[in-house]
């Protein structure tokens, strides 16, 4: 298949929107990351999407809408905490997953009885799905197990003669997926931390939010204390034992986290480098700024890709230290990224 590369003009949006309306596939710009989107109501382009990233058929996608009216397609119903996400977050990089209409396919949805929403803030985004004249479901425009894309270059390595077209934007503003916030149940429940923290939810909302336990157990603290539960958690989620079934976001370097105090970090990094080289192999280094944590997430998958490019053997990535803001949602990806393989200095 030829991959036609648009741009963001009228014409080429109109031109992309006639694609979608037609049952083919094109990747678009977000404020997260590149979508790889379909006609979420039209079950075999939905399908086809599975095919193009090599995606397991079970995982859902997020249906992404352009007007928060739009909601009544896919879901009966709208809580007043929902009400409140959508006044606070929306456009932007907040995923809620709703009771679904019958409506919509099993396709989209994984054959959940609920459905992820979510409306993008990016101009480009918003003009496809409006002109489309339907939600669209997109899931990151990566191959399945790869780097999520954040740039049009990384989006055409990864799909070109694979789908219908491409809509080459600017880079994208946020660099790691939506926050996904469970709103079905007693209590707001968030299943893949971003940009928009717990913290954020709970000022809008003026009450609590929880984190989903598999999330703290494959995180930092949970793979590193056993006193957080992460004794009994699953294999893949012990340091140095990469279960396949966590592979996510990997890059085909050999990576490992280095964590503890950043000092020690520094020297560390330095010297596995050091005798990693000396035995032949290429090493790349992620080491991001003390706290920056808006920048960590904005390169983090871009620098992943660059590595991989460079052909790096191994990838040494200093960890961030931060238990529930944004650095907590870089390292959800760096630690899958690095199938947990970490080294405690
Ligand atoms: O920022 C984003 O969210 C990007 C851009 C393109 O919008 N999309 C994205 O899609 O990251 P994807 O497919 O790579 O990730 C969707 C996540 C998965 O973790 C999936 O399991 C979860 O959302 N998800 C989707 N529908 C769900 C549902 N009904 N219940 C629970 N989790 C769901
Ligand atoms: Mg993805």
């Amino acid at each position: 298949m030829k991959t036609k590369i648009l741009n963001t003009t009228k014409n080429d949006i109109l031109q992309a929107a006639a694609i979608i309306r037609s049952g083919g596939l094109v990747a678009f710009p977000t404020e997260t990351v590149y979508g790889l989107g379909a006609d979420a109501f039209n079950s075999e382009a939905v399908g086809n999407v599975y095919k193009a990233k090599g995606r397991p058929s079970d995982n859902p996608m997020i249906v992404h809408i352009c007007r928060a009216s739009d909601l009544g397609q896919l879901t009966p119903r709208l809580s007043p905490d929902i009400v409140t996400l959508i006044e606070n977050f929306w456009p932007g990089p907040l995923t809620m997953v709703l009771k679904k209409k019958p409506e919509v396919p099993d396709r989209t949805t994984g054959g959940l009885d609920t459905v992820a929403v979510r409306m993008p803030d990016s101009r480009a985004a918003l003009d496809l799905i409006a002109a489309a004249d339907c939600p669209i479901a997109a899931p990151s425009a990566n191959i399945s197990g790869g780097p999520s894309p954040t740039r049009s270059k990384d989006v055409i390595a990864d799909m070109d003669g694979r789908i219908e077209a491409v809509i080459c934007g600017d880079d994208c503003r946020v660099g790691i997926e939506s926050t996904v916030v469970d709103m079905t149940g007693e209590m707001p429940t968030i299943l893949r931390p971003g940009i928009i923290t717990a913290e954020n939810i709970e000022a809008a909302l003026g009450k609590e939010v929880r984190y989903d336990e598999t999330l703290l157990k494959g995180s930092l603290h949970g793979v590193l204390d056993p006193s957080s539960g992460a004794a009994d958690a699953p294999e893949g989620f012990k340091p140095k034992s990469p279960g396949m079934k966590y592979k996510h976001y990997s890059p085909k370097a050999e990576m490992t986290v280095i964590e503890g105090n950043r000092d020690n970090v520094k020297k560390e990094i330095e010297r596995l480098k050091g005798l990693n080289e000396k035995l032949g192999l290429k090493v790349g280094v992620i080491l991001f700024e003390e706290k920056a944590f808006i920048e960590a997430a904005h390169d983090f998958f871009a620098r992943l890709r660059d590595l991989d490019n460079e052909g790096v053997d191994l990838i040494l990535a200093g960890a961030l230290s931060d238990t529930d803001g944004v650095g907590f949602a870089v390292m959800n990806r760096m630690l899958k990224s690095a199938g947990y393989n970490i080294a405690r200095v």
